[in-house]
């Protein structure tokens, strides 16, 4: 078995972050099984082109004999599975691709991984850890002063995306329960940083903002999202992977739970600090309330103690200068959201903000 790792998603937003801050702080080998969709760009890890340490292989998780291919070819010492549709509004248009990427292809790696892990030497198989990537989303929605989620919240996923992670989620259970493939699990609550793509609430608010454009908020912008910076995000991962006790969960959090509206107002103010409109009009003004998302779950929030108790992991970044560096991220880095903003990116603005009564 060698140091090296194999990532899944790691062309995505959280991926990429990672696979930076992997190689700045622990260094061995990386393995990026990304299919490229939509949201998955290569040029995010443009600085490890060059790098011998780095190799892409654009494919699907959902392809058993790649992926035994790659198992063997490689022999990580670890799988770190971020891969997924992960877009809620998406899922509510179209859930296929959620079904089959997140529920199928988690499934997938799971049994094509316990394959390899049994093939390996009695000291490489309680070494290799297979960390599975999830969210707060599979517990569903709280109400104003309910307690933060724990890892022994009962699962109630209200949308197909989070259904689909809380099936992944039990099958990786499973297959440590079963087999005793050693799984690790994290479920994280919603990350902002750079790389993310500008479907999600913080990058879009940023662009359509510099832009003079309506700033969408669904509903009545009172819903409650607990924001973690994406480098928090990444640190825990690896915390949990190095220490992580197979067959637990980690819940990892932000402790910064905010309003929809609140987070769009400082993204509003910090512009408006940093590339004043003519006139000085307030961006604020941009704020336009739209018909609410089906489903939309109302608070999500992370009791993180556990992975602060048994690891010592907390989230080093405050929200207002985590948020303040993505601001600057966004306007130093047109050239990256040009990129991005392809017709089909065009077609889903379209389709989710000018058609949103009929979803
Ligand atoms: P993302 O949508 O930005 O990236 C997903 C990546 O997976 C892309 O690079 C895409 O090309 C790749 N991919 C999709 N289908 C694939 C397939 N079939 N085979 C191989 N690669 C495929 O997602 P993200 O925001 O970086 O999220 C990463 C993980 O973290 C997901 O599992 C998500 O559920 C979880 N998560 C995300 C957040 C968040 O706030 N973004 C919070 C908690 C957990
Ligand atoms: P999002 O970034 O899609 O993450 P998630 O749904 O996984 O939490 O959305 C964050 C919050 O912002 C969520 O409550 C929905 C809301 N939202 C808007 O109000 N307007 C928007 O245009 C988007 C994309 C999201």
């Amino acid at each position: 078995m060698q140091d090296t790792i194999l990532i899944t998603g790691g062309a995505g937003f959280i991926g990429s972050n990672f696979i930076l801050s992997w190689m700045k702080a622990v260094g061995s080998a990386v393995v990026n099984l990304d299919l490229l969709t939509y949201a998955g760009n290569a040029g995010n890890l443009a600085s490890l082109e060059a790098d011998g340490r780095y190799q892409l292989v654009r494919g699907d998780i959902c392809d058993a004999e790649l992926v035994g291919g790659l198992l063997r070819t490689h022999r990580p010492r670890a799988i770190v599975h971020f891969a997924a549709e992960s877009h809620v509004d998406r899922s509510i248009v179209s859930p296929d691709s959620f079904i089959r990427t997140n529920l199928v292809g988690t499934f997938n790696l799971l049994n094509q991984a316990r394959g390899y892990w049994r093939e390996l030497n009695e000291a490489e198989r309680s070494r290799f850890r297979f960390l599975h990537v999830s969210t707060d989303e599979v517990y569903g929605s709280l109400g104003p002063v309910d307690a933060r989620f724990t890892e022994q919240t009962a699962y109630a996923p209200n949308s197909p995306y989070a259904a689909s992670k809380a099936g992944a989620d039990h099958l990786a259970r499973a297959f440590h329960h079963t087999y005793g493939l050693p799984v690790v699990a994290t479920n994280c609550s919603n990350n902002y940083g750079p790389f993310q793509f500008p479907e999600k609430l913080i990058p879009l608010m940023i662009l359509n903002a510099l832009e003079g454009k309506p700033l969408p908020v669904y509903g009545d912008g009172k819903n409650v999202r607990d924001w973690l910076y994406v480098e928090d995000h990444c640190a825990a991962i690896r915390t949990v992977l190095e220490q992580g006790r197979t067959g637990e969960t980690y819940n990892i959090g932000g402790m910064s739970e905010r309003a929809n509206i609140d987070v769009v107002g400082v993204i509003c103010d910090t512009l408006d600090e940093l590339r004043p409109q003519p006139g000085a009009v307030p961006r604020r003004k941009l704020i336009t309330f739209v018909d609410d998302r089906p489903g939309h779950d109302r608070r999500y929030a992370i009791d993180c103690g556990k992975i602060e108790q048994e690891l010592g992991w907390k989230p080093a970044e405050r929200f207002e200068t985590g948020l303040r560096k993505t601001v600057e991220w966004y306007l130093d880095n047109k050239h990256w959201v040009a990129g991005v903003r392809t017709g089909a990116y065009r077609e889903w603005i379209e389709l989710n903000y000018t058609q949103r009564s009929e979803l």
